[in-house]
């Protein structure tokens, strides 16, 4: 894409917030000051955009903050960003406030804001914030590494009094409509079964097994569900358990607590590769990207490419969509869709396996 003259960039959090995203703020911050620009914090997400509520960012601004959770700029939902009005309202602000280049950190929704915009002119690139990792087109998610170490540090707690009262404790943890830290912490707290809605548990194999395992002396059980199974889910699987298995079964939902504390190392340090990633892609003209993990490399996907695939994956992609893709793009998404299902088997097995 032609290098665009950058001289100052705006910074954006939007969606959920995410442990990780005030160390990407001052990623992007010392990144852009280091490269000679200026750097316009915008509160509140979009709505703040539309507001005009902005604050210039110097490099004492985003002095200690890499290690705190929550977004010091703030974060909003905003109905009047998804109008085509409300867009182009927000580039003409972009363009009145001198924004030469913009860096939207959040979620699926954020990209789908910031791939508008950049349909208006406005060179976008966006760092993928969000606990639930949902990102088809990263492997990982800023705050993700997060909130599974809350949860399992949570679960080993609930584990505890599961052992004293021989219970069984359902958890339902965050995550959307996505199973990722739902499987990942079953794993790692020796949990029976993950519920997601990516992977088809046999819920009466699990309860026979549960029996048998039982008999063996095993005092307490752990079953993790993501909230994507639906509202009402966990209680009616607490309800099951208990009446086939005979196990006094409790439910806990983690809720919010998964949203805050302070980054980990993972975290810290993925935000600002992302981060500073963000400001040279910009500078670079290489805009309209997503900042991705592919292993241990930092790499950029264009946002056209990582909205298709999330919406592939999620299944939101309607027939004539999909009839209308070109043949290698669609075989490269369904091979990066295959990959995230089979990774899903896998780990569902193992925790099969292991957990007896
Ligand atoms: O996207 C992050 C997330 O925490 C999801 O896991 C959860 O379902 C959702 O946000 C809750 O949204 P809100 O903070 O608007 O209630």
């Amino acid at each position: 894409m032609k290098k665009r003259e950058i001289k100052r960039i705006g910074v954006l959090t939007s969606g959920g917030d995410a442990p990780g995203m005030n160390a990407a703020i001052r990623a992007v911050t010392r990144m852009a000051l280091f490269s000679g620009l200026e750097v316009v914090g915008i509160r509140n997400g979009y709505q703040g955009l539309l507001d005009q509520d902005m604050v210039d960012l110097h490099v004492r601004d985003v002095s200690y903050i890499i290690n705190r959770g929550g977004t010091m700029l703030y974060t909003a939902r905003c109905e009047e960003f998804r109008t085509p009005a409300g867009i182009k309202k927000a580039a003409q602000i972009c363009r009145d406030r001198g924004i030469d280049g913009l860096i939207t950190l959040g979620g699926d929704g954020t990209f789908r804001g910031a791939y508008e915009l950049s349909e208006q002119g406005i060179p976008c690139v966006g760092v993928p914030c969000t606990i639930d990792n949902d990102i088809a087109a990263t492997d990982v998610t800023i705050g993700f590494d997060t909130a599974m170490n809350t949860v399992v540090e949570l679960i080993d707690k609930i584990r505890d009094t599961g052992e004293s009262h021989a219970r069984c404790n359902v958890v339902e943890v965050m995550g959307r409509q996505a199973g990722d830290i739902a499987i990942q912490t079953a794993l790692s707290v020796g949990a029976v079964a993950a519920i997601v809605r990516e992977y088809d548990v046999d819920i009466g194999a699990m309860i026979e097994k549960m029996k048998k395992v039982r008999l063996t002396g095993k005092r307490n059980f752990i079953i993790i569900v993501s909230e994507g199974m639906g509202k009402d889910y966990s209680n009616e699987l607490v309800k099951r358990v208990q009446t086939e298995t005979g196990i006094e079964t409790r439910l806990s939902i983690l809720g919010y607590i998964q949203r805050g504390g302070s980054p980990t190392l993972r975290d810290r340090v993925l935000a600002t590769q992302m981060g500073a990633a963000a400001v040279s892609n910009l500078i670079l003209g290489d805009t309209n990207d997503v900042i991705c993990a592919h292993g241990s490399n930092i790499v950029s996907e264009e946002m056209s490419y990582a909205v298709s695939l999330d919406n592939l994956y999620k299944g939101h992609m309607k027939p004539e969509e999909i009839q209308k893709m070109p043949p290698s793009l669609k075989y490269e998404m369904d091979k990066v869709i295959a990959e995230k299902k089979a990774y899903y088997a896998y780990i569902q097995n193992l925790i099969g396996t292991v957990s007896l």
